[in-house]
This record gives C-alpha cells, sequence and structure tokens, in this order.
C-alpha cells in the first residue's frame, strides 16, 4: 500500500508529503511523478489529476480530493465503481464560502466599487445604499456549504430563501425544489448565490432562461463552479440590464484568460477562485483518518455518491 500526491503546484504538494509523513512516519508517501512502483498506489490525494493517471494506477482503491469539490476528478476521468471517492469537508473551508459571498453584496449594497471609482476622480457623489432587513438572497445548492450559507445569512438578518435538487428544511429558510422552485426563487431574490456542485445535470444551468427568470435589477454571484454559467448568456443579460452585475470567482477556464469579456466589464467583479481555500492544517487530520481507515478496510469520510457526482 502507498499513497501518491498529486497537485500542479511543487511546493503545495511538499506541504501535503509534510503534513502526512508527519501523521503517518511508517507509510510510503510520494509525489507523483516521482513513484517507485506505481502499481503499490492504492490512495491517491489529489486536486486536478492529469488525463490518464488512473490508468496508471491499477490498485488503486481510494481517491481523496484535496478541495470540497470533485468535479476535478469525477469530469474528466471515469472512476470504478469500487473506487471510493472522497472530499474535504472543513468548517473553515465552509465559514469562508460564507464570508466571501457576504464582502460582494455588503459591498454591493454600500456602492463601495462606485466609490473607489469616484474616490480616482476625486469626485464626492452621495448615493443612497441598501439595508440588511430589506434584501433578499437566494441560494442555490444545500449541501453542507449552502446549508450553512443560507442560515448565515439569516442569522444577519437578511430574508434567505435556498433551492437544492431534492427539498430541504432549515430554519428560517424558505426552501425550494423542482424547476418551478427554482423559478418562484429567482424571481424574489435581489442575490442569487450559487454554491452547486458541478455534475451534468447542473452544467449551463445559469442560462438565457434561468438569468431571464431573476427578479429585475437583480445580482448574481457565483462561487460554484465556472461551467456552471453560460457566458455569453450572462453578459447580455447583463448588458440589457436586466441583471445589474455579478461577482464572479470561478471559471470556466482557469485563470481566466486574458482576451475574456469579462475582465473589463464595469458591472463584473472578479475574483481569482479564492472564495475558500484549502488550509492544509485545519484538513490533514481528515485524510490521515482517510488513510488509515482505507487500512482497516472501513468505509471513508466525506465520501461522495459517484452516481450523483457530489
Ligand atoms: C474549491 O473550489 C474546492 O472545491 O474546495
Amino acid at each position: 500500500m502507498s499513497i501518491a500526491i498529486y497537485t500542479k503546484n511543487e511546493k503545495q504538494s511538499q506541504k501535503w508529503f509534510e503534513a502526512l509523513k508527519s501523521n503517518l512516519p511508517n507509510e510510503t508517501i510520494e509525489i507523483y511523478p516521482d513513484i517507485s512502483n506505481l502499481d503499490l498506489v492504492t490512495f491517491l490525494v489529489c486536486w486536478k489529476p492529469e488525463e490518464g493517471l488512473l490508468d496508471k494506477l491499477p490498485n488503486l482503491q481510494a481517491i481523496q480530493s484535496l478541495g470540497a469539490g470533485v468535479d476535478h476528478i469525477l469530469d474528466y476521468h471515469t472512476v470504478p465503481a469500487h473506487i471510493q471517492v472522497s472530499k474535504v469537508v472543513d468548517d473553515n473551508l465552509t465559514h469562508d464560502m460564507w464570508e466571501h459571498a457576504m464582502s460582494i453584496i455588503m459591498s454591493d449594497m454600500k456602492n463601495l466599487s462606485i466609490h473607489s471609482k469616484n474616490q480616482s476622480t476625486k469626485t464626492w457623489k452621495p448615493k443612497r445604499y441598501k439595508r440588511i432587513r430589506e434584501v433578499s438572497i437566494g441560494v442555490l445548492g444545500l449541501g453542507t456549504i449552502g446549508k450553512y450559507v443560507a442560515s448565515q445569512f439569516s442569522i444577519t438578518g437578511f430574508k434567505v430563501g435556498g433551492w437544492s435538487r431534492s427539498k430541504k428544511k432549515i430554519e428560517h429558510v424558505n426552501t425550494f425544489s423542482g424547476e418551478s422552485g427554482l423559478n418562484s426563487l429567482l424571481s424574489v431574490s435581489d442575490y442569487i448565490v450559487n454554491i452547486l456542485p458541478l455534475t451534468p445535470g447542473t452544467k449551463g444551468i445559469i442560462n438565457h432562461n434561468f438569468l431571464s427568470n431573476m427578479k429585475q435589477g437583480s445580482y448574481l454571484i457565483n462561487i460554484g463552479r465556472g461551467p456552471h454559467v453560460v457566458d455569453e448568456d450572462l453578459l447580455s443579460s447583463i448588458d440589457s440590464g436586466h441583471i445589474r452585475g455579478a461577482g464572479l470567482d470561478v471559471f470556466h477556464s482557469e485563470p481566466l484568460p486574458e482576451g475574456s469579456p469579462f475582465w473589463n466589464h464595469p458591472s463584473i467583479i472578479i475574483t481569482p477562485h479564492v472564495a475558500s481555500l484549502t488550509h492544509i492544517n485545519s484538513v490533514y487530520a481528515q485524510v490521515v483518518e482517510n488513510y488509515k481507515r482505507l487500512k482497516n478496510e472501513k468505509q471513508l469520510i466525506n465520501l461522495v455518491d459517484l452516481i450523483k457526482g457530489y
């Protein structure tokens, strides 16, 4: 049995190596591509594994994603049913998603981008702002992260609705499911925060139809995945004045290509996939736990349903 680490960032891989080695000193842990025997790898710890990697590991038994999402694995690899796939579930990561969405919303409600632009031309221009209790937020996706984000908004004083594939119950959150439920939520929300997992069923969900159903003058925040959005549809919705703007943290292609029209759009705020970053100190224990479970032939924690894709 051995552990292979794969990330596209050498420093990151090294840090993971150190964290795992100090907790599993007697195990063989190696950083891909420097693997002494690919046949011995049973546990793959990875972020965005390169194409074909799984085919090189004939005795792989488990894949541990280094993030909350697993689309970077399931979208590009056929994972045989006997392989267990686990994601990271972490309170810090979950809370950070809320802080990010909250920052974009508060900044927009208080017109900070406009004041910042005015400052650069020494322009003094008061502008009406919004109050929390007057604003409604719709959260798409009510898994561990979405549920928490929706609750936090509600505790803060916003009017909150949430949508998920199957109906969920969350205290003080108006929950919806199904297509008509989605349209009901879209039509009443001042801000839509997308936290859906990326699956074949959610790819392209934020399209012309979706955007047309959003409330006139509302705002989109995407901290899910880039491919949830049909980019041209979002641009035309903003340019037509139906959607007021968007805060985008994730994109079809990352880093966002230089030629993307999003970069220069005055109504779009771009952040470089930083809504929440995995901190090794906060999550290494669950990766170690999963390896021990695999060794003891126990089911892994934070397991992904390969059929649902999250
Ligand atoms: C980040 O995008 C993650 O999946 O953790």
